[in-house]
């Protein structure tokens, strides 16, 4: 049995995690929240400082309990990027301590990836289309010849951003998706707001200012606005992800990253789905938003075929993305 310690620390979660082949042994997290306004990265790094003792002690213990020895741990994985760089680089601090202490290789994994193969493995999909829809990021990927590539992405800030960003104009604490999406249930008129596709690629920073206009100079109701806000950027993202399985002629789609919880756009995806003769896949809330599995478990991939980081190529990489990683651990197609 191979067992991964990972440690996730991103943005505004912290999370570590012992994984093995089968299953998540043990796993604690300590999240971050902003006082006032979105995430502050060297306050959310500062946060992350002061609880990894905590968070990774908790699962050792949780290990012990399980009868697993800290000596038998593989490797310790962490998520080498993309990220908030302050966050990035006191994870990855704590990651190689651990590791020269524990004598083990380091494993540095793209948190991208760790969000497409926990999917993967909840769900059981072999070879999907993957729409991956976080705070930071909105990419369309699917596999080819060993490597993930982007089909599809924005051109300027992430959906979650988008939806966090108004929320915060809407006075709403982080995270503001769950909030809009609650007051978006009870909305029944549609407002017109920007549908911004250019070929493959989507922008949502023109939704936003749309939303806060359609509130300040045209008086909409918030929840009228909520829902057309929903309506608007998944339909977006449902179309661009439609195109990609049309073009590749795929079967299978999963569903990635934090703003995967949202119920519409589940909706969307799985109508969009059944009319096209696919499965939809969307693994539970947990596995969608950062979590320590996740990255515990593509390290354990990545080791499993003998890849592991020396110390002096550990260095956090802030604009990591998926498709500079050889996939390795996947057959070629
Ligand atoms: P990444 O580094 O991958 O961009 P992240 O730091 O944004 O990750 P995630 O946990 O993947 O973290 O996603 C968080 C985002 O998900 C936030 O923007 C949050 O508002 C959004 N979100 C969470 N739940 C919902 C929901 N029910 N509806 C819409 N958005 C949601
Ligand atoms: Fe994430």
């Amino acid at each position: 049995m191979t067992l991964i310690l990972g440690l996730e620390g991103t943005a505004w979660n912290l999370s570590a995690a012992l994984v093995s082949e089968e299953k998540t042994i043990c796993e604690a997290e300590s999240t971050y929240k902003p006082l006032h306004g979105g995430i502050h990265p060297r306050e959310a790094a500062q946060h992350h400082a002061s609880e990894i003792k905590n968070v990774v002690s908790r699962v050792f213990r949780g290990a012990e309990e399980g009868v697993f020895s800290l000596d038998s741990i593989d490797a310790i994985a962490f998520s080498q990027g993309p990220g908030m760089g302050p966050c990035l680089r006191t994870v990855a601090t704590a990651a190689r301590a651990l590791a020269i202490s524990l004598k083990i290789p380091l494993v540095g994994v793209n948190h991208c990836i760790a969000h497409i193969e926990i999917g993967r493995w909840q769900c059981g999909t072999k070879d999907p289309v993957v729409l991956y829809v976080s705070g930071a990021n909105s990419q369309v990927l699917a596999y080819r010849a060993g490597r993930y590539r982007i089909l599809g992405e924005t051109l300027d800030i992430g959906i979650g951003n988008a939806l966090d960003k108004f929320a915060r104009y809407l006075g709403m604490s982080h995270p503001g998706g769950p909030k809009i999406e609650e007051l978006a249930s009870k909305g029944t008129e549609y407002v017109y707001m920007p549908y911004v596709i250019k070929g493959m690629d989507l922008s949502f920073s023109g939704l936003t200012t749309a939303a806060k206009d359609a509130i300040n100079v045209h008086h909409h109701k918030t929840e009228d606005v909520c829902y057309s806000f929903q309506e608007t950027a998944f339909a977006m993202l449902t179309e661009v992800t439609e195109r990609a399985m049309a073009h590749l002629g795929k079967d299978e789609m999963l569903l990635a990253g934090g703003v995967g919880a949202n119920r519409r756009l589940q909706q969307m995806l799985q109508t969009m789905c059944h009319d096209r003769e696919a499965k939809f896949y969307v693994p539970e809330n947990k596995y969608l938003k950062d979590n320590g599995t996740m990255i515990a478990y593509l390290g354990l991939l990545h080791f499993k075929t003998g890849d592991t980081t020396p110390i002096d190529k550990s260095a956090v990489k802030q604009n990591y993305r998926p498709d500079e990683v050889e996939v390795t651990w996947r057959e070629q197609s």
